[in-house]
């Protein structure tokens, strides 16, 4: 592609040959993603101390500085975008979204304030209400962008926080927390870490929760919730880390409703299902809760960072986050920064917007089908050759044992190390097995295939019989 030739202007000046190399690396990365090995070599990972040593004293040249970090950075990235990292729950990055995240910066946009960017906060708000409807959440649901699901989690219950203790008549945001009538926090035995982190952030205490027995896919047990009341937070999942079961919402939500409790689900990822007809029933319920966090950089495959809070009521979302100050006043508009913890941020709306507006509905539920499609690939291939696969493979996420723990463990060190795909690995209700995550829009069928092949393989070297030592 060519850059058009410069106006003259002394920024196109400085950014037109930048950014030409800039893309020109980019393209040449992405082409090599297919082949490279997934995790980098450690002689990679050590060649980064180049980019360091002392601050250079003065300017350098951009070209080579871009060109020191494509050179040496480039090499020990993890291939993420290539479509065999199946680790975490990491999204890749749609094409569209990924050109217009190129713009976001190129327009740097501060997207706190509609006074710094109409565009960014028109299309935050596009996007939350595409997203509510994907989602099958009740109209009117607003919310906010956030850096992911865990700020999500925060910015949820901040709002449950201010709406439940400002019913007893109680301002938390202005008197804080001492002193404040109590309030029950609900969670599931399986509650992911970052809710916990979010809870002690918001100084409810990540300790200082009941906890509700799982069943064995991590599913709350809905006849096991503690008396509610209005002073209680149910915190619901969808979509557990390990195994993507989703809590039953609608008994739930029901019961909370019925007295008043407020429901919040964590669904960085798993919220996704609502919008694939073929996996909605998995979510079928969560419509009724009071708010929700989801990531777009997850299942979404929007690049880092995007997390989205939904909430039925904005007004308590605002209520918790808002600042005001004489020379921020803009009148009665939505102002993002009103609804977020931050102030200045990033114009995350950029490629959120771009990528649900180039997948449309059907693309969304297909991109959702087929990542539950490949981990079902992945489970049968890996039953068939004599694995145990502990979940129920319900969505996107596989987690197999290949024998004991320490041979468990081996093999997915193994994997890791050979480089052909990734995957990590966890301790699921006392088994140690390897988790396969499949979450991005690159993997393919071959993909799935060729990383199953080198799974396969590697398992059997670990798990063959050695040979007694002489
Ligand atoms: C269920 C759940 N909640 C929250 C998070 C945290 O998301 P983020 O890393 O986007 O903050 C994750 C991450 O995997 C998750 O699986």
């Amino acid at each position: 592609m060519t850059v058009p030739p410069s106006t003259g202007g002394a920024i196109i000046g400085a950014m037109r040959d930048l950014l030409g190399d800039a893309l020109a690396r980019s393209l040449r990365y992405l082409a090599s993603a297919q082949s490279r090995r997934v995790s980098p070599a450690p002689e990679d990972v050590q060649r980064l101390a180049e980019l360091g040593g002392p601050l250079p004293e003065g300017p350098t040249n951009p070209a080579q500085t871009l060109a020191l970090l494509d050179d040496i950075g480039s090499p020990a990235t993890v291939i993420n975008a290539g479509g065999r990292f199946f680790g975490f729950v990491n999204g890749g990055s749609l094409p569209a979204a990924v050109a217009a995240d190129w713009l976001a910066s190129a327009w740097d946009q501060n997207a706190g304030l509609v006074a710094c960017s109409p565009t960014a906060a028109a299309l935050e708000e596009i996007a939350i209400r595409w997203i509510g409807d994907l989602l099958r959440l009740p109209p009117g649901t607003g919310g906010s962008l956030v850096t992911g699901a865990s700020m999500a989690n925060f910015c949820g219950l901040a709002a449950a926080r201010h709406a439940l203790l400002g019913r007893q008549g109680w301002n938390v945001e202005r008197d804080g927390l001492f002193g404040a009538p109590p309030i029950s926090v609900i969670v599931g035995e399986e509650v992911h870490v970052s809710l916990l982190k979010a809870l002690s952030l918001l100084g409810f205490g990540a300790e200082r929760v009941l906890r509700v027995p799982c069943d064995r896919q991590g599913r709350m047990q809905a006849a096991k919730l503690p008396t509610l009341s209005g002073s209680s937070i149910v915190c619901i999942q969808a979509g557990n880390v390990n195994t993507g079961a989703i809590d039953p919402a609608r008994a739930i939500c029901e019961a909370a409703r019925a007295k008043d409790a407020w429901v919040h689900v964590d669904g960085a990822f798993g919220l996704w299902a609502a919008a694939a007809p073929q996996r909605a029933h998995l979510a079928e319920g969560v419509e009724l809760a009071q708010s929700w966090a989801t990531d777009a950089h997850k299942w979404l495959n929007v690049p880092y960072d995007c997390g989205i809070v939904l909430v039925r009521e904005l007004a308590h979302l605002e209520a918790a986050m808002s600042t005001s100050a004489s020379y921020l006043a803009q009148g009665v508009q939505r102002n993002p920064f009103r609804l977020t913890p931050e102030m200045s941020r990033r114009a995350r709306s950029l490629p959120l917007w771009a990528a649900l507006r180039s997948l449309g509905r059907r693309g969304v539920a297909e991109m959702i089908e087929r990542c539950c499609a490949h981990a079902a690939r992945f489970a049968d291939g890996l039953r068939a050759a004599g694995y145990t696969v502990l979940n129920d493979v319900v969505l996107n996420q596989v987690l197999v044992s290949f024998g004991d723990a320490d041979t468990t463990n081996a093999v997915i060190a193994a994997i890791q190390q050979e480089g052909t795909c990734w995957c990590g690995g966890t301790v699921w209700q006392g088994h140690t097995a390897m988790r396969i995550s499949v979450s991005s829009w690159a993997t393919t069928d071959a993909e799935v295939d060729k990383s199953l092949a080198a799974m396969l393989r590697i398992a059997a070297g670990v798990t063959a019989p050695r040979s007694p030592r002489p």
